[in-house]
């Protein structure tokens, strides 16, 4: 049964602003915001300050909202006000990723107890319907992997590195864009990517992998180099967030890849987000948007206030089937890794190596490396290393007659 939605609103930045305007632009959607609610009572806002309260009791006292819909950027405090607005009854939207990858299942406890309904399209991807799409289309025994872009600044600055701008610049476009976090650390150094893959684990596979336990690399130590050898060998680098059952786990990691023409990623650019699955019997499905920005995310939103008007609940279904299912960090992954300094690399056991280059002033390495030993290395804070993964499958083992050969660079030129 269709039910009237009158929704309080917690926050108004860009995605809370492209929400009003999306809702009051779309008639299709009968749904109003009742009450705005800010932390900041100064701040100059494009609508008139009577709009906006500057307590959130305002909303969940109110017994006629019944939906709010939170999009403020601390998420430490919208998980509290997102536990309380479970607590009076309301359904809650939100597009918080880092609240919902680190708090999903004890909120999901909660809106069970509630009887309420959690809705998050807005937190994964932007504009792209990707959680509906797996809750409602995939099995559990279907779906193979799930390997994408799904930060838009990450993309964009990649983008704009290929037409020669710098770093700097393209990432103060991204924040005028309104697409990089408050805290663009956490867009460059992949942990925007890595709370986006711990949602798309618990949807895709059942899984709740906490995002301490994932690996992030960021894309701030992409090197000159590594966007010349890209060039060279025909390939592209993208921030990939990727999933994907190996034997009976399930493996997962943030960090830039080379890739190659035929992927459906490598003309996916700036602030467009790409998931591409790979199911048993459907082969590659791509799923394409704009992955940040006002009006895309808040379509996100707007869909999911759309969606309760018919009481729509995720339903979990790959969590209750998936038995025996387990995440692991045992398994071998090819990479590029490069430095001024070859200590830097023979730090990394590297079980194969297939490229060595040694200069002056670079070297670098490929081949296979343990991605559980890869894992206890903080590339984001190794200035000196930049590390791409190469288009290769993830392996469970390597041959052991490719173990043997494990050279180490020599220091030639000191
Ligand atoms: N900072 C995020 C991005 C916003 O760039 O993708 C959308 O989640």
């Amino acid at each position: 049964m269709k039910k009237e939605l009158t929704i309080g609103l917690i926050g108004f930045g860009c995605v809370g602003f492209g929400l009003y305007e999306i809702l009051n632009q779309s008639r299709l959607i009968d749904a109003r915001i009742k009450r705005i609610v800010v932390k900041d009572r100064y701040k100059r806002r494009e609508i008139g300050q009577e709009n906006f309260s500057f307590s959130v009791s305002d909303i969940l006292e109110d017994e006629e909202i019944n939906v709010v819909v939170e999009l403020i950027d601390d998420s430490e405090q919208a998980f509290e006000m997102v536990k309380k607005a479970f607590a009076a009854g309301k359904d809650v939207v939100s597009a918080n990723k880092k609240m919902i990858a680190e708090h999903l299942d004890e909120l999901l406890e909660l809106a069970e107890e509630n009887e309420v309904s959690f809705l998050y399209e807005g937190a994964v991807g932007g504009s792209i319907p990707i959680l509906r799409n797996l809750e409602e289309y995939y099995n559990n025994d279907t779906l193979t992997s799930l390997e994408g872009i799904v930060n838009g600044t990450t993309n964009y600055i990649l983008t704009k590195s290929n037409s020669g701008i710098g770093y700097d610049e393209a990432l103060a476009e991204a924040q005028k864009l309104g697409f990089a976090e408050s805290n663009p650390t956490l867009d460059v150094d992949g942990y925007d990517s890595k709370y986006k893959l711990s949602i798309l684990l618990k949807h895709a596979f059942g899984l709740t992998v906490q995002p301490k336990s994932l690996f992030n690399l960021g894309i701030r130590h992409v090197s000159d180099h590594a966007v010349s050898y890209a060039r060279e060998k025909g390939y592209r680098i993208k921030l990939f967030s990727r999933a994907e059952k190996l034997g009976d786990k399930v493996v997962g990691f943030v960090a830039p890849h080379f890739v190659k023409s035929d992927h459906f990623a490598f003309g996916v650019n700036d602030e467009f987000n790409a998931v591409v699955l790979q199911g048993l019997f459907s082969d590659q499905q791509l799923f394409l948007g704009k992955g940040a920005g006002s009006h895309p995310t808040a379509s996100a939103v707007l869909s999911d206030i759309s969606a309760l008007k018919f009481n729509y609940k995720y339903e979990y279904r790959k969590s209750e089937s998936n038995g025996e299912v387990e995440f692991s960090n045992d398994f071998f992954v090819k990479i590029y890794l490069e430095s001024k300094y070859i200590e830097a690399i023979n730090e990394v056991p590297f079980y194969h190596v297939d490229e060595l280059f040694q200069s002056d002033h670079i070297n670098y390495q490929t081949g296979w490396v343990k991605f559980s030993e890869l894992k206890t290395f903080d590339f984001n804070h190794k200035e000196e290393v930049s590390l791409v993964v190469l288009p290769e499958p993830l392996r469970e083992s390597i041959p052991s007659n490719k173990m043997a050969n494990r050279p180490l660079l020599e220091n030639l030129y000191t």
